[in-house]
């Protein structure tokens, strides 16, 4: 049987909108508040992208910074995985449109759709190839113009989400580094606690589906609350027992930001002090299948993770789903 190679994280880039949008702002538009919002969810401002912004041109942004840092050719990427629940249209994939901006002309293309666990889910999708071998390089993107489909109106959910994308890339590193253990889960019972429900061949678009308001996000916070507080904490515990540490091995938490007492419950589960979780949401809010890859760049950029560390990312989301994986830092 052929070798199997370890696969890792060799770059890291990202980006956000310049644009941002503060609590005090949005208490002009709906009924609601910073001191709720901030208590509720720790977030305090959001960056939203413009009329003429896709996100494939933030997805575009984040790929070339992480090509940058990689010292690659986009030549050299044999693969691009968009996860994103937010496409720039129905087809083609964001990641084609992705794959044509950069020039990746050797790297096959496509999107995944896991809501906010996307950007894992994508990252143990493309191990599996360089794993193998079938790929050298392979970039993985987290991209999301949530702004374009919430409804402004809607209090519930308008003040939650933000705009944003993070991208690795992924290649061969020595055996006992990159990804250690990871977990994929879903339960479709829970698809309708989060939905954007019209626009598919369930219900397409329609004078009626417009009236109705069913283009936007809908949810059912606090049932998806009770559920990400669960998960989050248990399978961050789940994937470290996996990668054969324990908790005093962790270094550093990368969490899905959608809710820092959601983030909290996981810390505690780890019992990791403060500093070795890296928050972003008072900054973006919630960028879905963005959070983890955004929060990932940063954390790198500042120094915060060095080779040999232990790095534990988990997510939930829509779908319901779930995803989290262990990684030892390899560059
Ligand atoms: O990435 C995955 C996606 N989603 C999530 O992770 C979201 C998970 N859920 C949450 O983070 C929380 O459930 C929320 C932040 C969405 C809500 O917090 P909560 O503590 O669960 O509040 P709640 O839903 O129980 O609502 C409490 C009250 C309600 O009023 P009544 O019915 O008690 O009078 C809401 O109408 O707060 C009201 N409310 C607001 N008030 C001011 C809801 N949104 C707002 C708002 N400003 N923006």
């Amino acid at each position: 049987m052929a070798r199997l190679y370890q696969s890792g994280i060799i770059a890291t880039g990202s980006y956000v909108p310049d644009t941002v949008v503060t609590n005090h702002d949005l208490e002009k538009i709906v009924d609601t508040s910073d001191e709720w919002i901030v208590s509720r969810t720790g977030i305090r401002e959001r960056r939203i992208a413009g009329k003429d912004m896709a996100t494939s041109d933030l997805a575009t942004k984040a790929a070339l910074m992480a090509l940058k840092s990689s010292n690659l050719t986009a030549q050299e990427l044999d693969m691009i995985i968009v996860s994103t629940v937010t496409p720039d249209m129905n087809f083609p994939s964001t990641a084609c449109l992705v794959q044509r901006n950069i020039g990746a002309v050797n790297a096959s293309a496509f999107d995944l759709e896991a809501a906010c666990s996307g950007f894992i889910y994508g990252m143990v999708v493309a191990a599996q190839f360089i794993k193998t071998s079938v790929c050298r390089y392979a970039m993985v993107i987290g991209a999301e113009c949530l702004s374009k489909f919430v409804n402004w109106k809607d209090r519930n959910t308008c003040v939650l989400f933000g705009d944003g994308a993070g991208a690795v890339i992924l290649g061969r590193v020595e055996d006992d580094y990159g990804i250690l253990s990871h977990i994929l889960g879903a339960d479709g019972k829970g698809a309708d606690l989060l939905a954007l429900e019209a626009g598919g061949s369930r219900k397409p678009a329609s004078i009626e589906t417009v009236e109705k308001q069913l283009h936007y996000i809908h949810m059912d916070g606090s049932e998806v609350f009770k559920f990400a507080v669960r998960i989050m904490a248990s399978m961050a515990e789940k994937v470290v027992r996996n990668a054969g540490l324990s908790r005093e091995d962790v270094d550093y938490l990368i969490p899905h930001q959608a809710n820092i007492r959601i983030i909290e419950a996981a810390r505690k589960r780890l019992e990791l002090p403060e500093d070795r979780v890296y928050v972003n949401l008072d900054r973006y809010g919630n960028m879905s299948a963005a959070s983890i890859p955004v929060a990932l760049d940063e954390a790198v950029r500042l120094g915060r993770i060095k080779k040999n560390d232990n790095i534990v990312m988990v997510g939930f989301g829509g779908g319901l789903t779930w995803a989290a994986c262990a990684v030892r830092w390899a560059v």
